[in-house]
């Protein structure tokens, strides 16, 4: 479904799904911009009209909440692979949840619980893919970003990109659905943006120590002076160290 202006794609699957309106699995709402686009705790997402995908798509976690963390993950390789494949962009995972390409912002995705179903829980998948960003974007974006049209010479068919990253979507989700994260370890790894670099991560507590990747459930793992330790959550931001 695709919408004009709207506040949030999120905001407005989240309502329909509460409402019980929609039910589908991989059911999409597309909009041309949003004037009140998110991303995590609050934050703003920059959305002007035909600038990026405003993308949110409705799934079921069949095994429930603890399964979210590599949900998350598998969600921005089911974008890195599409980047690879349409573009031959590689492209890096700043875990928990954006997309990199030359060091800067390409994506952000946002996952939001909608409730419990019946076996599981009903998730929105947001996601912000820059295509074609004004120039005053660097006045409202307070971090290094980039759009697909600065990377690529190729044409960029907007329709075409959404139809694919659906469909890409379902693919990995479904595979992720019946096997886990387990099958997508080393794949995250050989894109993660700080793989073998010094990080810091923040939230509750600070530590700073070597990224080496994730656990098989989507965990952080850094290493430390007192060991190697696993870090899940919604709540935790990554830098370079
Ligand atoms: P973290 O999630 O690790 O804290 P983050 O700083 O990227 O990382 P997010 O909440 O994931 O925070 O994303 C929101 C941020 O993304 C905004 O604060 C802004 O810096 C940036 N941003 C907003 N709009 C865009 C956009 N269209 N393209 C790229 N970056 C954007
Ligand atoms: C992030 O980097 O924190 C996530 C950004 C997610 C932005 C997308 S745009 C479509 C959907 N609707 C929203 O309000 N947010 C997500």
């Amino acid at each position: 479904v695709v919408h004009n202006i709207t506040d949030s794609t999120n905001n407005q699957l989240m309502q329909r799904v509460t409402e019980g309106v929609i039910d589908t699995l991989g059911y999409t709402l597309v909009a041309e911009a949003q004037t009140a686009g998110r991303g995590r705790r609050g934050r703003n997402w920059y959305s002007p009209f035909g600038a990026s995908l405003y993308f949110s798509m409705y799934w079921r976690l069949e095994q429930g909440i603890q399964s979210a963390m590599g949900l998350s993950l598998v969600i921005a390789l089911a974008v890195v692979r599409l980047l690879k494949r349409q573009y031959q962009l590689d492209a890096k995972v700043k875990w928990p949840n954006d997309v990199y390409v030359d060091g800067k912002k390409l994506a952000g995705i946002l996952v939001e619980l909608a409730g419990q179903a019946h076996a599981g829980c009903n998730v929105i998948i947001g996601i912000g893919l820059n295509i074609r960003l004004p120039k005053q974007a660097a006045e409202k974006i307070d971090q290094q970003y980039i759009d697909l049209n600065t990377v690529t010479v190729q044409h960029i068919d907007r329709n075409s990109l959404v139809a694919q990253l659906q469909q890409q979507l379902v693919a990995i989700l479904t595979d992720f659905s019946h096997s886990g994260f387990d099958n997508y370890v080393e794949e995250f790894n050989t894109h993660n943006q700080y793989q073998q670099r010094v990080v810091k991560l923040s939230g509750n507590e600070e530590v700073e120590g070597m990224c080496l990747g994730v656990d098989n459930q989507g965990a952080l793992l850094i290493k430390t002076d007192m060991g190697i330790k696993n870090y899940y959550g919604g709540e935790l931001s990554l830098r370079l160290g």
